[in-house]
Protein backbone atom coordinates (compact mmCIF):
# COMPACT_ATOMS: atom_id res chain seq x y z
CA UNK A 1 0.00 0.00 0.00
CA UNK A 2 2.50 2.64 1.14
CA UNK A 3 4.52 2.40 -2.37
CA UNK A 4 0.52 3.89 -4.32
CA UNK A 5 1.31 7.68 -4.39
CA UNK A 6 -1.48 9.71 -4.45
CA UNK A 7 -1.22 10.24 -8.53
CA UNK A 8 -1.27 6.62 -8.87
CA UNK A 9 -4.94 6.65 -6.85
CA UNK A 10 -6.15 9.09 -9.83
CA UNK A 11 -4.57 7.36 -12.17
CA UNK A 12 -6.13 3.79 -11.35
CA UNK A 13 -9.54 5.75 -10.55
CA UNK A 14 -9.51 7.67 -14.25
CA UNK A 15 -8.38 4.19 -15.06
CA UNK A 16 -12.08 2.59 -14.07
CA UNK A 17 -13.44 5.40 -16.46
CA UNK A 18 -11.80 4.73 -19.28
CA UNK A 19 -12.08 0.63 -18.73
CA UNK A 20 -16.24 1.66 -18.41
CA UNK A 21 -16.14 2.72 -21.67
CA UNK A 22 -16.20 6.98 -21.45
CA UNK A 23 -16.39 9.02 -23.92
CA UNK A 24 -15.75 12.09 -22.17
CA UNK A 25 -14.06 12.43 -18.09
CA UNK A 26 -13.80 15.61 -16.44
CA UNK A 27 -10.33 15.58 -13.39
CA UNK A 28 -10.18 18.12 -11.32
CA UNK A 29 -6.90 17.83 -8.53
CA UNK A 30 -6.95 21.20 -5.88
CA UNK A 31 -4.04 21.22 -3.63
CA UNK A 32 -3.15 23.10 -0.99
CA UNK A 33 -0.76 23.14 1.84
CA UNK A 34 -2.43 20.65 3.80
CA UNK A 35 -5.22 18.64 1.73
CA UNK A 36 -4.89 16.84 -1.74
CA UNK A 37 -8.38 16.52 -3.35
CA UNK A 38 -9.37 14.82 -7.05
CA UNK A 39 -12.54 14.17 -8.50
CA UNK A 40 -12.83 12.09 -11.82
CA UNK A 41 -16.59 12.40 -13.59
CA UNK A 42 -17.59 10.63 -16.23
CA UNK A 43 -19.66 9.47 -18.87
CA UNK A 44 -19.43 5.75 -19.08
CA UNK A 45 -22.97 4.81 -18.16
CA UNK A 46 -22.74 4.25 -14.35
CA UNK A 47 -23.13 1.17 -12.07
CA UNK A 48 -25.20 -1.01 -11.46
CA UNK A 49 -27.35 -0.38 -7.92
CA UNK A 50 -26.49 -4.40 -7.37
CA UNK A 51 -22.51 -3.85 -7.70
CA UNK A 52 -22.43 -0.83 -6.22
CA UNK A 53 -22.83 -1.68 -2.85
CA UNK A 54 -19.58 -3.97 -3.19
CA UNK A 55 -17.70 -1.27 -4.99
CA UNK A 56 -15.47 -1.36 -2.14
CA UNK A 57 -15.00 -4.47 -1.19
CA UNK A 58 -11.66 -6.28 -2.33
CA UNK A 59 -11.25 -8.10 -5.38
CA UNK A 60 -14.77 -7.33 -6.60
CA UNK A 61 -14.20 -6.42 -10.55
CA UNK A 62 -16.48 -6.43 -13.72
CA UNK A 63 -13.14 -6.34 -15.40
CA UNK A 64 -12.56 -8.93 -18.29
CA UNK A 65 -9.95 -11.63 -17.08
CA UNK A 66 -7.34 -10.32 -19.54
CA UNK A 67 -6.81 -7.17 -18.09
CA UNK A 68 -4.51 -6.92 -15.59
CA UNK A 69 -5.44 -6.78 -11.90
CA UNK A 70 -8.35 -7.45 -9.52
CA UNK A 71 -10.46 -5.28 -7.96
CA UNK A 72 -8.49 -3.23 -5.74
CA UNK A 73 -8.51 0.18 -6.76
CA UNK A 74 -11.32 1.97 -5.15
CA UNK A 75 -11.31 -0.71 -1.69
CA UNK A 76 -7.19 0.66 -1.88
CA UNK A 77 -8.33 4.51 -2.69
CA UNK A 78 -10.57 4.11 0.53
CA UNK A 79 -8.53 2.83 2.91
CA UNK A 80 -5.92 5.29 1.58
CA UNK A 81 -7.83 8.43 2.21
CA UNK A 82 -9.61 7.40 5.41
CA UNK A 83 -6.28 6.55 6.97
CA UNK A 84 -5.53 10.46 6.57
CA UNK A 85 -8.95 11.45 8.05
CA UNK A 86 -10.34 11.88 4.86
CA UNK A 87 -13.10 10.31 2.48
CA UNK A 88 -13.98 8.74 -0.78
CA UNK A 89 -17.64 9.36 -2.65
CA UNK A 90 -18.68 7.65 -5.61
CA UNK A 91 -22.04 9.31 -7.02
CA UNK A 92 -23.52 7.22 -10.09
CA UNK A 93 -26.65 7.96 -12.41
CA UNK A 94 -27.27 4.95 -14.09
CA UNK A 95 -27.30 5.25 -17.89
CA UNK A 96 -25.16 8.40 -17.37
CA UNK A 97 -22.04 8.25 -16.02
CA UNK A 98 -19.99 8.32 -12.14
CA UNK A 99 -18.41 10.70 -10.31
CA UNK A 100 -15.59 9.78 -7.68
CA UNK A 101 -14.23 12.09 -5.69
CA UNK A 102 -11.03 11.31 -2.74
CA UNK A 103 -9.98 13.86 0.07
CA UNK A 104 -6.57 13.36 1.34
CA UNK A 105 -5.04 15.12 4.50
CA UNK A 106 -1.56 15.50 3.67
CA UNK A 107 -0.07 15.94 7.36
CA UNK A 108 -0.97 12.61 7.66
CA UNK A 109 0.44 10.84 4.86
CA UNK A 110 3.55 9.18 6.07
CA UNK A 111 4.90 6.68 2.75
CA UNK A 112 2.24 8.11 0.26
CA UNK A 113 3.78 11.44 -1.34
CA UNK A 114 1.62 12.66 -4.17
CA UNK A 115 3.87 11.26 -6.73
CA UNK A 116 4.26 12.65 -10.64
CA UNK A 117 0.76 14.06 -11.58
CA UNK A 118 2.60 15.18 -14.72
CA UNK A 119 3.15 11.78 -15.82
CA UNK A 120 -0.49 10.68 -14.86
CA UNK A 121 -1.82 13.37 -16.64
CA UNK A 122 0.10 12.49 -19.76
CA UNK A 123 -0.58 8.61 -19.74
CA UNK A 124 -4.34 9.56 -19.21
CA UNK A 125 -4.03 11.80 -22.48
CA UNK A 126 -2.86 8.84 -24.27
CA UNK A 127 -5.65 7.56 -24.41
CA UNK A 128 -7.13 7.41 -27.59
CA UNK A 129 -10.78 8.21 -28.37
CA UNK A 130 -11.54 9.70 -24.66
CA UNK A 131 -12.12 13.47 -24.51
CA UNK A 132 -10.18 14.63 -21.26
CA UNK A 133 -10.34 17.74 -19.20
CA UNK A 134 -8.21 18.39 -16.36
CA UNK A 135 -8.14 21.52 -14.18
CA UNK A 136 -5.22 21.35 -11.33
CA UNK A 137 -5.30 24.08 -8.69
CA UNK A 138 -2.42 24.54 -6.30
CA UNK A 139 -3.98 27.05 -4.00
CA UNK A 140 -5.74 29.69 -6.27
CA UNK A 141 -3.03 28.80 -9.30
CA UNK A 142 -4.93 26.48 -11.83
CA UNK A 143 -4.18 25.36 -14.79
CA UNK A 144 -6.26 23.04 -17.58
CA UNK A 145 -5.87 21.16 -20.48
CA UNK A 146 -8.30 19.34 -22.57
CA UNK A 147 -8.26 17.11 -25.71
CA UNK A 148 -9.53 19.52 -28.07
CA UNK A 149 -7.33 22.23 -27.39
CA UNK A 150 -4.02 19.81 -27.57
CA UNK A 151 -5.67 18.76 -30.95
CA UNK A 152 -5.71 21.63 -32.04
CA UNK A 153 -2.64 23.11 -31.15
CA UNK A 154 -0.64 19.56 -31.05
CA UNK A 155 -2.62 17.24 -33.27
CA UNK A 156 -3.25 13.61 -32.53
CA UNK A 157 -0.63 12.77 -29.86
CA UNK A 158 0.80 10.09 -32.09
CA UNK A 159 4.68 10.22 -32.38
CA UNK A 160 8.01 10.41 -29.67
CA UNK A 161 8.31 14.06 -30.66
CA UNK A 162 4.72 15.28 -29.89
CA UNK A 163 4.38 12.83 -26.58
CA UNK A 164 7.87 14.47 -25.28
CA UNK A 165 6.62 17.83 -26.14
CA UNK A 166 2.95 17.76 -24.02
CA UNK A 167 5.19 15.73 -21.47
CA UNK A 168 7.29 19.15 -21.08
CA UNK A 169 4.10 21.18 -20.91
CA UNK A 170 2.74 19.57 -18.63
CA UNK A 171 6.03 19.36 -16.67
CA UNK A 172 6.47 22.99 -17.29
CA UNK A 173 2.76 24.15 -15.89
CA UNK A 174 3.18 21.84 -12.58
CA UNK A 175 6.42 23.52 -11.63
CA UNK A 176 4.87 26.84 -12.09
CA UNK A 177 2.29 26.10 -10.04
CA UNK A 178 4.84 25.28 -7.18
CA UNK A 179 6.90 28.00 -7.87
CA UNK A 180 4.25 29.83 -7.63
CA UNK A 181 3.25 28.46 -4.15
CA UNK A 182 7.13 29.62 -2.92
CA UNK A 183 6.88 33.17 -4.38
N1 LIG B 1 -16.34 4.98 -13.40
C1 LIG B 1 -16.89 3.77 -13.37
N2 LIG B 1 -17.88 3.42 -14.25
C2 LIG B 1 -18.44 2.19 -14.23
N3 LIG B 1 -18.10 1.22 -13.35
C3 LIG B 1 -17.14 1.49 -12.45
C4 LIG B 1 -16.49 2.77 -12.40
N4 LIG B 1 -15.59 2.75 -11.38
C5 LIG B 1 -15.67 1.52 -10.83
N5 LIG B 1 -16.60 0.77 -11.45
C6 LIG B 1 -16.98 -0.63 -11.11
O1 LIG B 1 -16.43 -0.94 -9.84
C7 LIG B 1 -15.61 -2.11 -9.94
C8 LIG B 1 -14.51 -2.03 -8.92
O2 LIG B 1 -13.61 -0.98 -9.23
P1 LIG B 1 -12.11 -1.07 -8.71
O3 LIG B 1 -11.36 0.12 -9.21
O4 LIG B 1 -12.13 -1.28 -7.24
O5 LIG B 1 -11.58 -2.42 -9.36
P2 LIG B 1 -11.21 -2.72 -10.89
O6 LIG B 1 -11.13 -1.45 -11.66
O7 LIG B 1 -12.17 -3.74 -11.36
O8 LIG B 1 -9.76 -3.37 -10.77
P3 LIG B 1 -8.40 -2.58 -10.34
O9 LIG B 1 -8.78 -1.17 -9.96
O10 LIG B 1 -7.84 -3.35 -9.21
O11 LIG B 1 -7.54 -2.59 -11.54
C9 LIG B 1 -15.15 -2.13 -11.40
O12 LIG B 1 -14.80 -3.43 -11.83
C10 LIG B 1 -16.40 -1.61 -12.10
O13 LIG B 1 -17.37 -2.65 -12.26
MG1 LIG C 1 -9.99 0.22 -10.84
Amino acid sequence: MGLITLSDHLHDIAENSVNAGAKNVNVVVLENAETFFFSVEDDAGGIRTDMLEKIFDPFVTTRKKEIRRVGLGLPFLKQAAESTGGCVKVETKLGEGTKTEALFYKKNIDCQPVGDIAQTFLVLLLNEGIHWHIKRCFDFNCYEIDTDTIGKYIGKLDSPGKISLISEMLEELENSLIDKENE
